[in-house]
């Protein structure tokens, strides 16, 4: 085997801003119940920045803690990636503001947005950069305020979204080219612009001038995402060169726990294989990846070593799925 540059997750950190909004919470305001949500999503609370918070808040907080877990500081930081579809400004990139407030050097810093898949994205592109020698310290991050798109009247869409961020860091090292590198062995993306109807938010800076809210076909979406992640998921599998039955483990999107299941299901991932993050955080789109890395890595399930397979899917649609070594 010739030996290989590999992407390698040196450190990883979330934030979620402290303010809890249960489901009875948002009982109070529209026509739902804590029972209901539960059984359809498995979701029993939220997180709600503060108005003072932006995404680029959260998102420093992650990236802070990842930087300490990976002994790395601001100083080093060379490549900033934030997945994101609530950026704190039209332009420029919520990546350069994270850039200015963590006190990073000039680098390269860019936004990725695709909606819930933009973690998974996001990982993608920066390998990409990261084998090629342009980041020897990169931040990618996924940081989201989806409360500031919901349309709190409608129960179909606002029972399901919290805000969040979390945030990896990647560095190079040169491995055997073996599936017993440690770092990012493979992944597979898709999209497919015809369903934009299913997930989309209704405003823009070009068309309606205005941000717009979050409207979405809630079980067209839910079909989809059961039916068409396995594909791609089985492509990184195969692209990677590993099994399913080598995963130790399935770090989805966290939508809807029926959605995690059904999935998990498909693939043939046994439930304790699978980390789960949805009850306590609902979706938080981009953040919900690496939220749910981070809280496995602090309470010991994940350990350094394990093969990790990663899946999302979002507006666009988008969806996609990366196979790694932590
Ligand atoms: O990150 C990717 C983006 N999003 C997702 O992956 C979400 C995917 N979809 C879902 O999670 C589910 O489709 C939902 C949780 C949104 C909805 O669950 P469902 O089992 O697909 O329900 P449904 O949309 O088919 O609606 C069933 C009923 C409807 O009432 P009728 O028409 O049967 O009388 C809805 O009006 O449930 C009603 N309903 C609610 N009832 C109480 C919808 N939302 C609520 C609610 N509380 N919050």
């Amino acid at each position: 085997m010739n030996s290989r540059v590999r992407s390698v997750v040196t450190g990883v950190g979330g934030c979620l801003p402290p303010n809890i909004v249960s489901n009875s919470d948002l009982a109070q305001t529209v026509d739902t119940t804590d029972e209901w949500i539960i059984e359809r999503t498995g979701i029993h609370s939220r997180r709600r920045a503060g108005d003072e918070q932006a995404t680029s808040d959260l998102a420093v907080e992650a990236a802070r803690v990842a930087l300490a877990k990976a002994g790395r500081t601001a100083s080093d930081v060379d490549l900033i990636i934030v997945a994101t579809t609530t950026p704190d400004l039209t332009f420029p990139a919520t990546a350069t503001i994270v850039q200015r407030k963590l006190g990073a050097p000039p680098g390269i810093a860019f936004d990725v947005q695709a909606v819930c898949s933009g973690f998974v994205y996001a990982l993608a592109v920066a390998d990409s950069f990261v084998v090629r020698g342009l980041g020897k310290c990169a931040l990618v991050i996924g940081a989201e305020t989806m409360s500031r798109l919901m349309d709190w009247t409608d129960r179909g869409t606002c029972i399901l979204f919290g805000d969040g961020a979390g945030a990896v860091v990647l560095e190079p090292r040169t491995g055997e080219g073996t599936t017993a590198d440690r770092g990012i062995l493979g992944f597979s993306l898709r999209a497919d612009g015809t369903k934009q109807d299913l997930l989309y938010v209704d405003g823009g800076p070009s068309t309606t001038g205005t941000v717009g809210k979050l409207r979405m076909q809630g079980n067209q979406v839910f079909r989809h995402a059961v039916v068409n992640i396995s594909e791609a998921v089985l492509a990184a599998i195969a692209i990677a060169e590993v099994s399913m039955a080598e995963v130790d483990w399935f770090i989805p999107h966290q939508a809807n726990q029926r959605i995690l299941e059904g999935v998990a299901k498909r693939l043939g991932i046994d439930g304790n294989r699978v980390i789960s993050t949805v009850a306590d955080h609902a979706n938080t789109s981009a953040a919900s990846i690496p939220l749910a890395l981070s809280v496995g890595i602090e309470d010991g399930r994940i350990q350094p070593g394990q093969l990790l397979l990663l899946e999302a899917m979002g507006g666009g649609l988008t969806w996609g799925a990366v196979v790694l070594r932590l």
